[in-house]
Order: C-alpha cells, then structure tokens, then sequence
C-alpha cells in the first residue's frame, strides 16, 4: 500500500465513510505507551487511550506478546467448539468479580448491554411477569450504546432522535435523585436498573454513594436486578478492578468493554448467582464473542490491570492531575468543578466558556495533546491506567499552553 498523506486520507476518509464521525484532521501512525505520532512524525501525550480503551498504553509488550502468541495459534472457532484462552477469561472475570456466577463474552460494550436488557427481560420472564412487568429503567444523561435497545436505554433523546419507533418497556429517571428513582420504581413493573457508576459521556459524573447503594436496595425491594454498566469506568478506571467496589454495593450484573481488551475489541456480561441460569442453550449469542485473540489479549491485560501496582498508580497519578488542573485553574479561571474518580475526570467549563470543550481539544492538539470532551462543557482526562509520571507532567504542560492560548484568544 502506497504511503498517502495526511490530506489525502482525510479526502478518502470523508468520501468512502458513512459520515457519523467528525474526527479531527489527524491521522496516527503508531504509538509506544501514552505517547503517538501522526502520519506527518508530530508527537502526542495520550490523555484520552481512545476513548477509555487503551488502558495499558499503547504497543504495551505483554498484550503484544499475547496477541502474537495467539496469532500464531489459533484465531478462531466460533462457539460451536472449545478454546482455552475464553474460558480462562470467563473464570478471571467472575473469580475477581466477586459476585458473578457466570460471564458471556462478546465484542463490544453496546452488545453487552444489549445481552444485559435481554437477560433483565428474560428473567423477569421467567419469574411470570408479563411483557408490562418488565420495565428497564435508566438515567439521564447516561451512554449505554448505540444499538436499538441500548440506545432506547440511553436516555439522552439526541442519540434517539429519527431512530423511532423505538422499543417499549423503557422508563427514565433523574441521575443521583433517589427520591425520583423511588417513585418511577413505585408501580412495581421495573424488572431492572441499569447505572453507570461514573456516568463517561454525560460529562463524567459520579453516582453518589447513596444513590447508588438506595438503587440496590430499592431493586431489592421492587425484586429488580441491579445492573451496572462498567464498559467506561470498569477495570481499575476507578481505582478498584470494578467501580462498584468503591461503593460498596453488590450488582446483580455488570456489563464490560473498552478497557478489558486493552485495544482489542471485546466486552463481556457478567451475571451473578440469582439471575446465572436465566440465559439457556440458544437463548442469545454472537458469533466472534469469545474470539481466541481477544480473549487471550484480555486475559493478559487483566493480569496487569487487576494488580496492586496499577492501583497505586491509578491513586497516585490520579492526584498529580486533580493537583496540577487546580493549580491550572487557580490561575486561569476556566472550570467550575474537577470531578470524577481514578483516571476519569472531567474539567467542567465555567459558564463562561460554556460550549468551547471543542475548540479547546483543538488547542490542545495544535500543543501535542490529545484530549477528549464529555459534552460540550467538560474535558475528559482518561489517560493510560499505567501513565508514568513524566508524561501526566508533559501532558499537563501541553494542556497549560493549550488552555492559556484559549483564554488569550
Ligand atoms: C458507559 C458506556 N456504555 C456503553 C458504551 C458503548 O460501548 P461500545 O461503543 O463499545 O458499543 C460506551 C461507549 O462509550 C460507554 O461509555
């Protein structure tokens, strides 16, 4: 294939693609831990690991050394026959889960809450609850995909809009009211919740303590399953392997993607013990869930990520960047609120400067960064879970310059 450059693959890109995404005029080459390069040799820092997915860096040796020992091997088999490296990842997941039973692995995190919503409606099936009874409820501002259901889920009417009719048997509630909950829980037809512990693309918003132990315990009570949607702000994001570990509740299932592969495409349900036996033979499935090279990626990166070291790290470099944008906004004045747990913060914009996340991201590309926005108010800082300190301080000098050129402008 013929080296293109930069415009060039931009033009092929904005004649050949379906034109759902608006990347930005970059087009990356390769990449060695949180730094990239562009096709032209420009240098990157990496705050944002493709959107929460690469969360050991990039070309990290031990997933490279995972994947070519598995290329090497075998690639597939559907799930008309055995391979190791899925079943070991299923026995991982649920052994450092803690509270499932069970894991069904697929290719992504919409498709694992798509398996999710058909598990809450099949076991609320099998408990006799007719198809009113089965009501899934979400939150506002939340992201849980963009297939049918999972965007039907996904109560922001944007990500909706054009795609009616939609499936019934969906219900919203305010995020972080438990009072609202309570009462869209009251008619005793809600067959499951399902939550982002830190809602990603709503603009990184952690789910209170109390709102989301009072969810547990109104699923008790309404006999609802609890089902946390982790594919963002899972594996070790937070801090802890699951997110839900820091708030000490117990799911009935949780829904994974992004980071498990640490860049190759996979995600998994996992279910706990009252609801493990409600998917039988034929009941669901995929043909590349379970794929021997995702899996024996994700098998390798959950050794790394579920480890003491990485949490430290996570903890340590979570707080050099809450310290430095502080210190950022000490002097410059341009957000409101730092928010978020581990790794995933968000930088609310003051008002002033409401709507500008974009132009902002620009800056700070020009200056070698890439950043993300939740919204068009909030920065995302996602980087690498293992970010060594030399490159959270680079970034945050970028990001220094970026924001000074914007408030300047
Ligand atoms: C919380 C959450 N759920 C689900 C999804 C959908 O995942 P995918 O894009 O892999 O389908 C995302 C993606 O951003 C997400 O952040």
């Amino acid at each position: 294939m013929a080296e293109a450059d930069t415009d060039s693959l931009y033009g092929l890109f904005e004649h050949y693609y379906v034109p759902v995404y608006r990347p930005r005029r970059i087009v990356l080459d390769r990449g060695v831990g949180s730094r990239v390069w562009d096709r032209d040799g420009r240098e990157y820092i990496d705050f944002g690991s493709g959107i929460a997915v690469n969360a050991l860096g990039h070309a990290n040796p031990v997933l490279v050394a995972a994947l070519t020992e598995q290329a090497g091997r075998l690639w597939h088999t559907s799930n008309v026959f055995l391979s190791e490296p899925p079943i070991r990842l299923a026995q991982a997941l649920v052994e450092a889960s803690g509270f499932a039973r069970r894991a069904f692995l697929c290719n992504s995190g919409t498709e694992a809450n798509e398996a999710a919503i058909k598990l809450a409606r099949r076991w609320a099936a099998s408990q006799g609850r007719a198809p009113e009874q089965r009501v899934i409820l979400s939150f506002e501002g939340s992201f849980h995909g963009r297939t049918l259901a999972a965007v039907t889920a996904t109560a922001q009417p944007k990500y909706q809009e054009g795609f009616e009719p939609l499936p019934p048997g969906f219900r919203y509630s305010a995020f972080n009211d438990l009072a609202a909950a309570e009462a869209a829980m009251a008619a005793g037809d809600v067959c499951a919740v399902l939550v982002e512990p830190v809602q990603g693309e709503g603009g990184v918003t952690p789910a209170s303590e109390s709102f989301l132990r009072g969810l547990r315990a109104l699923c008790d009570r309404h006999d609802a399953l609890l089902m946390l949607d982790e594919i963002q702000c899972g594996m070790g994001r937070t801090g802890p392997l699951f997110a839900f570990e820091g708030y000490g509740v117990v799911p009935d299932a949780v829904t994974l993607a992004k980071a498990l592969g640490g860049g190759f495409p996979v995600g998994a349900l996992l279910v706990g013990e009252n609801a493990a036996e409600t998917l039988q033979f034929g009941a669901h499935g995929t043909t590349f869930g379970g794929n021997p090279l995702a899996a024996a990626v994700a098998l390798a990166a959950l050794r790394v990520l579920d480890s003491d070291e990485l949490r430290a790290n996570v903890e340590h470099q979570s707080q050099a960047l809450r310290k430095a944008l502080a210190a950022i906004n000490g002097e410059l004045n341009v957000f409101c609120e730092i928010r978020g747990r581990g790794l995933m913060l968000g930088a609310q914009l003051a008002p002033r400067y409401a709507g500008r996340a974009g132009e902002i991201l620009e800056r700070c590309a020009d200056e070698g960064l890439l950043l993300l926005q939740a919204g068009p108010d909030v920065l995302r800082f996602v980087p690498a879970l293992n970010i060594e300190q030399g490159d959270i301080a680079a970034g945050l000098t970028r990001l220094d310059a970026a924001l000074r050129a914007f408030v300047r402008a």
